[in-house]
């Protein structure tokens, strides 16, 4: 990649979040299983979860197996259970040694017991890391994360006048990551399917019609580089819209 494609660290977005889609559809585009496309994808990570700690981005959410992908037929379910414990026994060393620091959000309880134990062994071992904080989204739904967050509060006995925004933030499977600046979405559409909805409410989002196994470091950078066009308002006006 040239210089001048290359992320400017300073307009570098802090957290990205990317819903990896498409791989099902790439693999039919090929004639091959839907989990090939699933591989494919996992080695696609790879190479975004390097990107993102060249080009400094410091926070990377990735959703991986959303509350309703349990929906999909038992062979494919077990397939990417199967590819998200391979990663973890792949990856974590060389992870590790980056200074990448991994987090899980969503429920780990209905994964079976080995692939929770190994989850949460490589949240340990990562802990103190802080080039890059990795948010697998796994088991994870946004709904399923806001009724985590009010039956917290509510055992707590936080009372009614206390809740607010921060309240809530810190109730949140993602409590300690600041909202995502960047949502990316491939495959082309146009919907959120339940990916951090309470953080996601002044993001900006990067849709591209890319299949997931085939949005690689050039692709990545240009988002990157969109995001830095971009006039984030928050609900304000801008300067120069002022007469
Ligand atoms: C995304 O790819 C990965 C998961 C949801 C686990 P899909 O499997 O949704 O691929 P398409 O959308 O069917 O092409
Ligand atoms: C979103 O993709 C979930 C993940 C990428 C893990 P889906 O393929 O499940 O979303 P829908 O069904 O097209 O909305
Ligand atoms: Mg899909």
């Amino acid at each position: 990649m040239g210089k001048s494609q290359q992320p400017q660290p300073e307009n570098i977005p802090q957290h990205v979040a990317i819903i990896m889609d498409g791989n099902g559809r790439w693999a039919l585009s090929r004639g091959k299983p839907r989990l090939a496309g699933h591989r494919a994808g996992t080695e696609n990570l790879r190479r975004v979860i390097r990107a993102s700690v060249e080009f400094g981005v410091k926070y990377l959410t990735i959703y991986a197996f959303s509350t309703e992908n349990w929906g999909r037929p038992q062979a494919e379910i077990k397939g990417l259970m199967h590819i998200f414990e391979n990663v973890i026994d792949k990856e974590l060393d060389e992870l590790h040694q980056e200074g990448v620091q991994l987090r899980h959000i969503g429920r780990l309880e209905k994964l079976a017991p080995k692939l929770r134990k190994k989850v949460l062994d490589a949240i340990k071992l990562t802990e103190n890391n802080t080039r890059l904080v990795l948010n697998i989204a796994f088991n994870y739904g946004g709904r399923d994360e806001i009724i985590y967050a009010i039956q917290n509060m509510l055992k707590e006995g936080v009372a009614p006048e206390e809740v607010n925004i921060e309240m809530v933030n810190n109730h949140l499977f993602t409590v300690g990551t600041p909202d995502p600046d960047l949502v990316i979405r491939t495959s082309g559409e146009l919907r959120t399917s339940n990916f951090l909805i309470w953080q996601s409410a002044y993001s900006e989002w990067y849709i591209t019609p890319t299949y997931w196994p085939d949005f690689g470091k050039e692709e990545y950078a240009k988002a990157l580089k969109t995001y830095t066009e971009r006039d984030r308002r928050f609900g304000g006006v801008s300067d120069e819209h002022y007469d």
